[in-house]
């Protein structure tokens, strides 16, 4: 039987990756497949949360139950993410938003021909998580992640305090079963009160299931 424990609660995610168009066809983006946030979404629901999920480019399924928002650029999640945000009491970030966006060349599709090359130039893109961390009321609870390829612990914690969060989740993206399109995961958690501890490699339904364990014990 579902243990219930999260009913009453509005849960806001956001997963997978942003596309950033540069021209009619061609975009900057990421391997992100969104599923570890869909695994958090899914966790949510099944443990009676409201979900609103806010989902980038993906062709992962979610229950009908969770409302469902896609959106394709990081300024379109972060617009859908700040509409979404005072009316939850809990927020997980998972998204792979890209953090620059490429200045795009016009409106139609750039040609090769005549052409001795492209160069690409890039604009910084809102952080949501850091927005959101901004706009956090008292008794909202707000949940990160952090993909890092080096000093895992040390940049997670300086996130967690950085975007004003509850509680943050690292992974190690360049480690085997870990990061991004991995049906696995392998993480450090640290939370606002000092708390952490590192989980080995286990499937990313487990990593979220304890995420909001770990949430509710806050
Ligand atoms: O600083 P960094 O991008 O590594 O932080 C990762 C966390 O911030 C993730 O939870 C991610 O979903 C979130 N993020 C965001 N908007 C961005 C960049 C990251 O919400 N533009």
């Amino acid at each position: 039987l579902s243990p219930q424990d999260m009913r009453g609660r509005k849960v806001l995610v956001t997963l997978g990756p942003t596309r950033e168009y540069f021209d009619a066809v061609r975009f900057w983006s990421n391997p992100s497949t969104g599923t570890m946030g869909a695994s958090i979404a899914v966790a949510a629901w099944l443990r009676g949360a409201e979900v609103t999920a806010v989902c980038g480019p993906t062709s992962l399924w979610l229950p009908e139950g969770i409302r469902r928002i896609d959106v394709t650029t990081a300024r379109e999640m972060f617009e859908a993410a700040t509409a979404a945000w005072p009316d939850c009491d809990t927020g997980c970030l998972t998204a792979a938003v890209a953090d620059f966006r490429p200045v795009p060349f016009g409106t139609g599709k750039f040609k090769k021909e005549g052409s001795t090359g492209l160069e690409v130039r890039f604009e910084n893109n809102p952080d949501i998580l850091f927005s959101l961390g901004q706009n956090k009321r008292e008794g909202q609870r707000l949940i990160g992640f952090a993909a890092e390829a080096a000093d895992l612990e040390a940049n997670a914690q300086g996130k967690l305090r950085r975007k004003n969060l509850d509680m943050i989740i690292g992974n190690d993206v360049t480690k085997a079963g870990s990061g991004f399109g991995t049906t696995t995961n392998a993480v450090v958690v640290h939370d606002a009160t000092g708390r952490t501890e590192c989980w080995d490699t286990m499937p990313k339904p487990d990593v979220a299931w304890r995420i909001w364990d770990w949430m509710l014990a806050l």
